[in-house]
């Protein structure tokens, strides 16, 4: 916690397999002090060795690694194991619009080092594009608000969604009742992060964390087949160099609750060595 009252927080988005975990390994503690932040939130929703899901040993190993909270998405419930844990853990979170009864919450209260009050971290998915039977993310955030504003005025959003007309609307509702909203999901990283008139950090996309030259951070070849012959083909994690991280820095005021700055990662590694055999599936 900074003597001004600004607590920094970094958000990497969708960390794509074990290339996305040992981009974290290996640089997580570089950016933290680059940066001086407070706290590090991951979408982890492909972290898992496959891309698909993450597992509970996956989420411990990056709180490990450093990481304070981990943020999900539309592949949260792709591992049976992860169903418990989402339950226990206070650290990790998953879209606060599904179904009463879904395992997990959407809502975390993070201790923000030196501060007597916590960040909250939510987070939502969208329905354009995406299954179009979930709650309304609109009123599910607006009503859980009501809730979160007694415990702190320190609130991120990460808004799980496809179309970048959800996501702006999104922002422009909420923008001056929460910190910051940044957007995950497409893996591609926007160039129009912003505060917003009333003092909400946005950006539509943060983008990912693992091989650039794949798509989403697989790899190119069974995608590309997929789209040219219309056949169903499995898709497989990139691990080839190059590798990318991508995410943000947001600065909170955490007298006023408003973002003072967000700023755009994107850094690219010619190469990081790793051994999956140190990273669980
Ligand atoms: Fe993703
Ligand atoms: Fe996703």
């Amino acid at each position: 916690m900074h003597a001004d009252n600004v607590v920094k927080v970094l958000f990497f988005g969708d960390l794509v397999g074990i290339p996305g975990r040992a981009l974290m390994r290996s640089h997580l503690g570089a950016l933290k002090a680059k940066y001086k932040a407070d706290l590090i939130i991951v979408n982890g929703e492909n972290a898992a060795k496959n891309g698909r899901g993450l597992t509970p040993r996956v989420a411990e190993q990056l709180y490990q690694d450093g990481v304070d909270c981990i943020t999900t998405g539309n592949h949260v419930f792709q591992k049976k194991e992860l169903f418990d844990f989402l339950s226990s853990s206070k650290n990790i979170v998953r879209p606060l619009n599904y179904p009463t009864g879904c395992p997990g919450t959407g809502c975390a209260f993070i201790p923000i080092p030196g501060l007597g009050k916590p960040l909250a971290v939510l987070n939502l998915q969208g329905r354009v594009f995406m299954r179009e039977l979930l709650l309304c993310p609109f009123k599910t955030l607006e009503t859980v608000l009501t809730f979160v504003s007694t415990k702190t005025n320190c609130i991120f959003v990460d808004f799980h969604a496809e179309a970048s007309s959800e996501k702006v609307g999104l922002g422009l509702y909420f923008d001056g009742r929460v910190s910051c909203i940044a957007g995950t999901h497409t893996h591609i990283q926007t160039a129009d992060n912003r505060i917003l008139a009333n003092g909400t950090a946005y950006i539509t996309d943060a983008g990912m964390c693992g091989a650039l030259n794949g798509m989403l951070g697989m790899k190119k070849e069974p995608i590309l087949s997929m789209m040219l012959s219309q056949m169903p083909h499995k898709f497989v994690v990139e691990v080839e160099p190059p590798f990318c991280i991508n995410g943000i820095c947001v600065t909170i005021d955490s007298s006023s609750g408003q973002a003072c700055s967000i700023e755009r990662i994107h850094e690219v590694f010619d190469n990081v060595s790793f051994d999956e055999r140190d990273f669980p599936e």
